[in-house]
């Protein structure tokens, strides 16, 4: 881009304050903003504009009324996990993990798939992910793996991958790719700068993570390798089953576009996105937007009216992904704390929220689907995600649960764990999911009869 076409998209689009930066610098210094300002997306940058301006009204909720959500028979599970073993068999199966975000409520400095959750072995989340993919691919062959990074985590992200023989898995099968970046507004609809040379930046949200799917050339991948059908997972999960053969069986036997995995949200205020019927359409509404009243109102039997929560687990067919991501799905703003450059050319952290940051959901698909499946999963076997440094939805909880896990699979199993009066575990369990993906791979394994009296790690 030259300095005169960069001059004409900024006054086109009302950043005349970035014009204005430009003519302060030196060479070098204007030649990095102006290749900056050619990588920036001004027509998301309007609509951004717009949002500020109407004062992002947000959508219409009036009419929204709980989503049908399916509850399988084990007859109906049996034959869904046929279907989808049969799918991973010949190679159809794919795994998309989005691991673009900055971890910042967790506070850990570095990719949270880098985080250690392993109750034993300290396993990181990634490996935990990484030993249940190749799980899969021992038992039924390929599963290529699409990794999501952002430009705040992709060098770590990759070089953790290298520096760790990619976790056993083969180079070949796992694609890394980055989401886009956004801009972020003030007030007054400007771009702000966090340097006298450099726009401020932030990843474009989980949703990105369809047009980066095309943008970095992963759908003509999947096209190349025959994969028709992609499990979608955040890296914060460490209980997800993944390509959990039930569900992507159900979905291709529904002929589903978009499948998504929910379970009864814990309390009214748990932040999950909750699964809706918005003007005839499916559609996951997120916690942030709905009201007290909608959040908090009852059934006859006393049951919370929006109860089933999604925890953004999905399946997608690899077609309607592709149509997605040549759509536009929708913005979502919020107000956050962003680095600023004063007039004196200094960076100043702010202690207010002083701008608006913007995001895509990738739920926001959800509505242009024809075909859904809600599918109702038990929590404490898939979901224990590692958000906050403390109390819920934190390393001690997320580890508790993986044992808990470890611990009803191994009695299944027929062997003795040892619990203390709260019903946890007296020693620690690890199973790896090299030595058994699930509780009937493990029975097969196990002689009956020890029991767990020590600190237990069944390693494959
Ligand atoms: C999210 C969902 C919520 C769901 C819950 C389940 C949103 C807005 N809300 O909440 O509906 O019930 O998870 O755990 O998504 N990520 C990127 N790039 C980004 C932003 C995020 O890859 O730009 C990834 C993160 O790495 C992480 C995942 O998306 O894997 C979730 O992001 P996070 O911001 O933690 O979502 P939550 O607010 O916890």
């Amino acid at each position: 881009m030259k300095i005169k076409e960069a001059k004409a998209v900024l006054e086109n689009s009302g950043q005349e304050q970035v014009i204005k930066a430009l003519a302060g610098l030196g060479t070098d210094a204007r030649e990095s903003l102006i290749e900056q300002i050619g990588s920036i997306d001004f027509a998301a940058v309007a609509r951004m504009k717009r949002l500020i301006e109407d004062g992002d009204r947000g959508q219409d909720l009036s009419g929204i009324e709980p989503a049908p959500v399916v509850k399988p028979t084990d007859e109906e599970r049996d034959a869904a996990r046929v279907i989808g073993e049969r799918a991973l068999a010949e190679g159809n199966v794919g795994v998309i993990l989005v691991a673009g975000g900055q971890g910042t409520r967790l506070g850990f400095d570095g990719p949270k798939g880098c985080f250690p959750i392993g109750p034993i072995t300290n396993k990181t989340l990634f490996e935990v992910h990484a030993r249940k993919i190749l799980a899969l691919e021992r038992k039924h062959g390929p599963v290529p793996f699409y990794v999501m990074t952002s430009s705040v985590n992709d060098a770590p992200t990759r070089s953790y991958f290298e520096n760790n023989k990619y976790l056993g898995l083969n180079p070949d099968r796992v694609m890394f790719f980055e989401q886009g970046m956004y801009p972020v507004l003030d007030s007054a609809g400007h771009v702000v700068m966090d340097r006298a040379d450099h726009i401020f930046m932030a990843p474009d949200g989980h949703g990105g993570v369809l047009k980066a799917l095309l943008n970095t050339g992963m759908i003509t991948d999947m096209e190349k390798r025959g994969v028709e059908t992609l499990f979608y997972f955040q890296v914060d999960n460490g209980l997800v089953e993944i390509a959990d053969p039930v569900f992507v069986g159900m979905h291709i036997d529904r002929s589903a576009q978009m499948s998504v995995k929910v379970c009864a949200k814990r309390d009214p205020d748990e932040g999950l996105g909750v699964t809706v019927v918005r003007d005839g359409r499916t559609a996951i509404v997120e916690y942030t937007e709905l009201t007290d009243e909608q959040k908090n109102e009852r059934g006859p039997a006393g049951e919370l009216k929006l109860l089933y929560g999604s925890v953004a687990i999905h399946v997608f067919s690899r077609t309607f992904l592709k149509h997605e991501a040549e759509a536009q799905l929708p913005l979502h703003r919020a107000h956050k704390k962003v680095p600023y450059c004063n007039e004196a050319g200094e960076t100043i952290k702010p202690s207010e929220p002083n701008a608006y940051k913007f995001e895509k959901f990738i739920f926001d698909a959800l509505p242009d689907a024809d075909n859904v499946l809600i599918l109702e999963f038990k929590r404490e076997d898939e979901f224990s995600p590692v958000k906050n440094a403390e109390g819920d939805d934190s390393p001690a909880t997320a580890k508790r649960d993986m044992m808990l896990k470890c611990a009803r699979w191994l009695e299944s199993a027929g062997v003795e764990v040892k619990k203390d009066a709260s019903g946890s575990p007296i020693n620690r369990i690890e199973i790896d999911p090299c030595y058994a993906i699930d509780a009937e791979e493990l029975a097969g394994k196990l002689e009956q009869g020890f029991a767990v009296s020590a600190d237990t790690n069944l390693s494959g």
